[in-house]
């Protein structure tokens, strides 16, 4: 499966923030929002990974991630050239897509919980045509809304609905077969001149093609486009970080899951050594093996990935 992250936009929610950054370039109280999404796909098992933003900053995303490989992974950036809605980043990404799936993710969404990484990968190991995942919120009429019956099947869909049926909004994060491409580019603009990605989820939902994966009370979700979201993003970073575990640490994340060895984490945490976060880069790298909170026998145990260990 190949990952795109959609980190364009123009931020206006955030202004005056985003007049001179974009807006995923932000903090998350100890690193750029575009790490949250980025160590979610490479918790999936995605390797190959397009990045996508505005024609002025996708300079500043490639100068901040490169390549990838220092992660042991495979970095790609597009323009997308006027935000014209979610959908477009497919089109924009047809050839990077070919015959795969595809994991979309916006790159202003947060999730955390013990029992992700496993949920994600369970969904992708069982993804047949399109997968969404939903999350039950206070305030369904801010994002797209599925509805569905006791045996988790999809009803409906419905974008930001002045009376939601359910109480369950769409997160940022969407699973698809190859055919999402062709879709995206029948799609036509919505009343707000967008292209909607819950009318290209209807498409498949008409199929029958349309599967909810639900995110229980144990999950955190957050979408930070509002300085108040932006804001409790960071804090709740900081109260989950209490425990000593960064979350959203690409380098340890690309260490547990062998994509680099402990001297080029070690060498990664020395650039930044008067910091917190180089510190902790070079305390793993340091740490005896029977420290290292990991059974490298099976990645699923590892309690500082948010995987399934004990539950
Ligand atoms: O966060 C989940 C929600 O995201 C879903 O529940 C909704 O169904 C979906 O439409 C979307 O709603 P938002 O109102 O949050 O979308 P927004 O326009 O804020 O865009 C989401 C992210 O995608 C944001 O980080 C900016 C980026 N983006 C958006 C558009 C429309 C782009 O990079 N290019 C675009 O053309």
């Amino acid at each position: 499966m190949k990952g795109i992250i959609l980190a364009g936009g123009s931020g206006s929610r955030l202004a005056p923030s985003t007049d001179g950054i974009n807006k995923h370039l932000l903090q998350v109280y100890d690193k750029p929002m575009i790490y949250y999404p980025l160590s979610v796909l490479m918790l999936g098992g995605i390797k190959e990974i397009m990045i996508i933003s505005t024609p002025e900053e996708t300079p500043r995303f490639r100068e901040l991630l490169g390549d990838g490989s220092e992660l042991g992974i495979t970095l790609q950036y597009k323009d997308q050239r006027e935000p014209k809605g979610i959908p477009q980043a497919l089109t924009i990404s047809e050839d990077f897509i070919g015959k795969d799936k595809v994991a979309l993710m916006l790159a202003d969404n947060i999730f955390y919980g013990q029992g992700f990484t496993t949920l994600l990968r369970n969904a992708i190991k069982n993804h047949s045509h399109a997968t969404v995942f939903g999350y039950r919120v206070k305030d369904p009429e801010r994002f797209g809304v599925v509805e569905f019956d006791h045996k988790q099947k999809v009803i409906s869909l419905e974008e930001k609905p002045d009376e939601p049926r359910s109480d369950f909004a769409v997160t940022g994060l969407y699973l698809y077969d190859h055919r999402a491409v062709n879709i995206a580019k029948k799609l036509k603009p919505s009343d707000r001149g967008e292209l909607e990605i819950t009318d290209l989820n209807k498409e498949y939902l008409k199929w029958g093609q349309l599967d909810v994966e639900l995110l229980g009370r144990g999950f955190a979700w957050m979408d930070a486009g509002t300085h108040e979201s932006l804001f409790e993003a960071s804090e709740f970073v900081k109260i989950t970080q209490r425990q000593g575990f960064k979350i959203a640490c690409l380098e340890e994340i690309a260490y547990y899951l062998g994509y680099i060895s402990r001297d080029q984490l070690y060498e990664r945490g020395k650039t930044m050594e008067k910091n917190d976060y180089g510190q902790y880069l070079m305390e793993i790298a340091d740490r005896p093996h029977s420290q290292q909170y990991w059974d490298p026998d099976s990645i699923d145990q590892h309690p500082m990935l948010g995987l399934a260990g004990n539950e």
